[in-house]
């Protein structure tokens, strides 16, 4: 007999949205609205210190947390920017991708057969980091009534009361919905009341258009049974360098920082300079990209009002989340467009439940695309 691969592997299914992609590969007149990584490059300054940083032959591996001078960057940006304290030597680790985190705090703080609840729609790699941990996923799910914000009677409805862990994610993807002080107290006395373990990606924290972010952890009561995950693929468009970091509790990221000093050994050192660069004076280069954004959320927004397409005001990330204007379903409507106008969309399914009846258009896509693609959108619908 050959390789037989293990139960929890064989358990998880492709990625819904890899199909689409090889869908779209077909054909090359394809206008995709289906990505979700930043159509920009690395800003010019943090790439120059990449390649500086080789040059220098800077390419050992680094302490296994991160090397110091960029955890205490972090450490420094969280506070000024969304008022988090961390200590860098103990509460925050230096992550290959927000992606490690996530999958090192699944590792760390899932025993086989915990429950863990997921604030769904949500990021397609959730449901099966938590499988690959052994945990048992309970969608909690969250409605457009609510514009797609976690509530306590939904924590509640789906008895979320007896699971170990929660995750959440704010602004989310793929709804770019985001969740203001008001609507996060209740979730953090639920989480309070039932014990709860929150894993926060926080990774679009950056990207919001009409207000400030607020993180859960700073909830009272929060900071000791949360971390927080972020990264510098969306914000500082840095996909490929594959950097990101994790903040909590000190006894929290030891555990997680066990897992990844065996795994991982360190986040790449060529992208930890780049990221350091990136939070010392990439600042303008944020702020540019984050307008660019905005501009394009608005027209996204204001076309679908146009064409009849409802979609509520999402207004974090560079995802809008409109409702299927057909009488399809998502994945249908999806086909089809795809098919007669070569425009790639993302069906809300492949996103858990809530998401049916929906699509994710990514805006993380250059203004004349947008507009021609949604020129397209109005033939399709004519
Ligand atoms: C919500 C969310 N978390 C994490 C990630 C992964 O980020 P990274 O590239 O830092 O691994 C993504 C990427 O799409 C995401 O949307």
């Amino acid at each position: 007999m050959g390789i037989q691969l293990s139960e929890r592997v064989q358990a998880v299914p492709p990625s819904g949205i890899r199909k689409f992609f090889e869908l779209a590969e077909e054909r090359d007149d394809v206008i995709s609205l289906g990505v979700g990584e930043p159509d920009f490059a690395t800003p010019w300054r943090a790439r120059t210190a990449a390649v500086d940083s080789l040059e220098r032959g800077q390419t050992s591996y680094t302490a296994n947390r991160g090397m110091r001078e960029l955890r205490e960057a972090i450490g420094e940006h969280v506070d000024a920017e969304y008022d988090l304290e961390y200590d860098p030597d103990e509460e925050i680790l230096v992550t290959a991708g927000a992606s490690e985190a996530v999958d090192l705090a699944f590792r760390a703080f899932v025993n086989p057969g915990d429950t863990v609840a997921v604030a769904e729609p949500a990021y397609v790699s959730y449901a099966p980091g938590v499988t690959f941990a052994g945990g048992e996923v309970l969608p909690v799910p969250t409605y457009e009534r609510d514009e797609f914000r976690l509530t306590r009677e939904a924590l509640e409805a789906s008895g979320a009361a007896d699971a170990e862990v929660l995750v959440m994610c704010f602004p989310n993807n793929p709804t770019g919905a985001t969740m203001e002080l008001e609507h996060l107290a209740p979730v953090a006395e639920f989480a309070r009341e039932h014990d709860l373990t929150v894993i926060s990606d926080e990774i679009y924290a950056a990207l919001q258009y009409e207000h400030e972010h607020t993180s859960i952890a700073t909830l009272p009561g929060m900071a000791s049974r949360t971390v927080v995950v972020n990264g510098f693929s969306k914000a500082y468009a840095m996909t490929g360098l594959r950097l990101g970091y994790v903040m909590g509790p000190a006894e929290a990221i030891t555990g997680m920082n066990r897992i990844h000093q065996y795994g991982m050994l360190s986040a790449p050192t060529t992208a930890q300079h780049a990221a350091l660069e990136a939070l010392e004076h990439c600042d303008d280069a944020v702020d540019e990209m984050t307008a660019a954004y905005d501009r394009r959320r608005q027209f996204l927004l204001a076309r679908f009002e146009e064409l009849g397409i409802e979609c509520f005001r999402a207004k974090g990330a560079f995802y809008a989340f409109p409702e299927v204007p057909t009488e399809q379903t998502g994945d249908e409507f999806a086909e089809d467009l795809l098919e007669a106008e070569g425009v790639a969309v993302v069906p809300g399914s492949v996103f858990g439940s809530g998401g049916e009846g929906h699509l994710r258009v990514s805006y993380a896509t250059g203004m004349d695309e947008l507009r021609e693609a949604t020129d397209r959108i109005e033939r399709f619908l004519d």
